[in-house]
């Protein structure tokens, strides 16, 4: 069956108060409109149809989908109104889904029913019971409990305003009978608006049959208006991604404590203490230990690893067994392979640590190539760059790297060298060797430290 998902984003948003459009506003760091496109994407529809008004070039920048033909409303003229911009590029064939782009958190689920329910009827609402239906289209239902109208809350009889289940707005409808249905509307009421709730009267007059679904989760389908429901469907979409992590076999030490900012998978039996951030693309395995305060963006971390307290890894792989932090710094192009310890001020950039490598305090190690089991004293430095240049370090399997070396960059290190403390390397160093740098050690027993002038 041809899908064809509509989404109405037309709208100003001014009480966002922003010069961004509303829709792009973001919602765990990914604008609204685009939460809305990927979870529809999942069904696979034949055409997305994404309705814009206000700030069109910046919403056609700022989202990415498959199948996107973008439908200009010059002017508001109401939800029957944009649907009906679409028609002229709509199949007639299968169904359509009409979401919102300030609509973010609706669920694959919720949309695949309705879209299911759609195949059997001519059209399919989802609904939600409120204790708050102030503002909301009410449904009303004949005594059989069949949907008869929605009646917009501006255009209400007092007995009407008192029903509790709302319309979301979300609807399923056969193709074709939005091409029947919408040219009929009119805008004769309280908003002198086209009204895509006036489809049910149009259903009724041609006894079409109505399914309807009342939806259990009122958060999921809430629009936002402004700053403040963003914050808060913020939590409750935060809360809604660390349910899915517990329900995966993820301890969390606070699920109300972690920030989840993209794609993120979590392998089980890992734990995750308070205030984490993951952002970007980000993969944990299995039996980790995720520290407090780590900030992770864009990094695939191996099965049984420790990132300890305050670590923040960007673009960056962290094999097997191994542990960084606490306070590590590990920066793009970083990759270690297993059993690689990385301890407190460690700055790790574009630079390949091969297994059971370890820098355990205060070392920079940018551009360089660190054997197996090396050992990196502390405080060593790369010394990658020349002020315009930057330059590879390579330190071959089995090297010692004394406390507070130098390696003045490009430079190659052979393996098995044992590099004696506070080392200047300027050259090549060959296989085996010991290699020392410093002044020898003398005592000048002359010497007079200068004094503070007291006049
Ligand atoms: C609409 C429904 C109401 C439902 C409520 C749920 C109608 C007539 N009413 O009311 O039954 O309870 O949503 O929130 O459909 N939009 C456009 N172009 C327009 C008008 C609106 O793209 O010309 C977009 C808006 O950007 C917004 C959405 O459609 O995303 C809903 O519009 P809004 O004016 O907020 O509808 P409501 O009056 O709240
Ligand atoms: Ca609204």
């Amino acid at each position: 069956m041809d899908l064809s998902v509509i989404i109405l984003a037309a709208g100003q948003g001014t009480r966002m108060k922003s010069k961004l459009p509303k829709v792009l506003h973001k919602l765990a760091a990914k604008p609204l409109v685009q939460h809305v496109i990927d979870t529809s994407s999942q069904l696979s529809p034949v055409k997305t149809h994404l309705i814009y008004g206000h700030g069109g070039d910046q919403v056609k920048q700022s989202i990415t989908g498959e199948n996107l033909a973008w439908v200009l409303q010059a002017e508001q003229l109401g939800t029957g109104h944009a649907v009906q911009q679409v028609l002229p590029n709509l199949t007639q064939e299968g169904v359509s889904l009409i979401l919102y782009g300030d609509v973010p958190c609706v669920k694959l689920e919720t949309i695949t029913d309705l879209v299911d329910m759609a195949k059997g009827n001519d059209i399919a609402l989802l609904s939600v019971l409120t204790d708050e239906p102030d503002g909301y289209g009410r449904i009303v239902r004949s005594d059989e409990g069949e949907v008869e109208a929605i009646v917009e809350h501006k255009d209400a009889t007092e007995d009407q305003l008192a029903i509790c289940e709302v319309n979301t707005g979300i609807m399923a409808v056969k193709s074709s009978r939005l091409h029947e249905w919408l040219p009929q509307l009119s805008n004769n009421n309280a908003q002198r608006e086209f009204y895509l709730t006036d489809l049910i009267e149009l259903a009724r007059k041609s006894q079409a049959t109505i399914g309807s679904k009342i939806g259990d989760d009122h958060m999921e389908v809430e629009g936002i208006n402004d700053r403040v429901q963003l914050a808060k469907m913020e939590s409750y979409y935060q809360h809604r991604l660390a349910m899915d992590l517990l329900i995966d076999g993820v301890t969390l030490a606070d699920p109300n404590r972690l920030d989840l900012r993209g794609d993120i998978t979590v392998g089980s039996d890992t734990f995750i203490d308070v205030n984490v951030i993951c952002e970007g693309k980000v993969t944990i395995g299995q039996n980790c230990h995720i520290g407090a305060q780590v900030i992770l963006r864009d990094c695939e971390i191996a099965d049984n690893v420790t990132i300890k307290d305050q670590t923040i890894i960007e673009g960056a792989t962290i094999g097997a067994h191994s542990s960084v932090g606490p306070f590590a710094r590990i920066r793009p192009g970083a990759k270690f392979d297993e059993d690689v310890h990385v301890g407190n001020f460690v700055e790790v950039k574009n630079a390949h640590l091969k297994s059971g490598a370890k820098a355990g305090h205060l070392s920079y190690l940018g551009d360089a190539t660190v054997g197996n089991r090396v050992n990196v004293g502390a405080g060593t430095i790369t010394c990658n760059y020349d002020g315009a240049n930057k330059h590879h370090t390579e330190i071959g399997d089995d090297v010692f790297v004394g406390s507070d070396t130098q390696l003045v960059a490009p430079v190659s290190i052979g393996k098995g060298v044992t590099i004696a403390a506070g080392a200047t390397i300027t050259k090549d160093v060959s296989d085996g060797v010991l290699v020392i740098s410093r002044v020898k050690q003398k005592e000048i027993s002359s010497w007079v430290r200068p004094q503070k002038n007291k006049g």
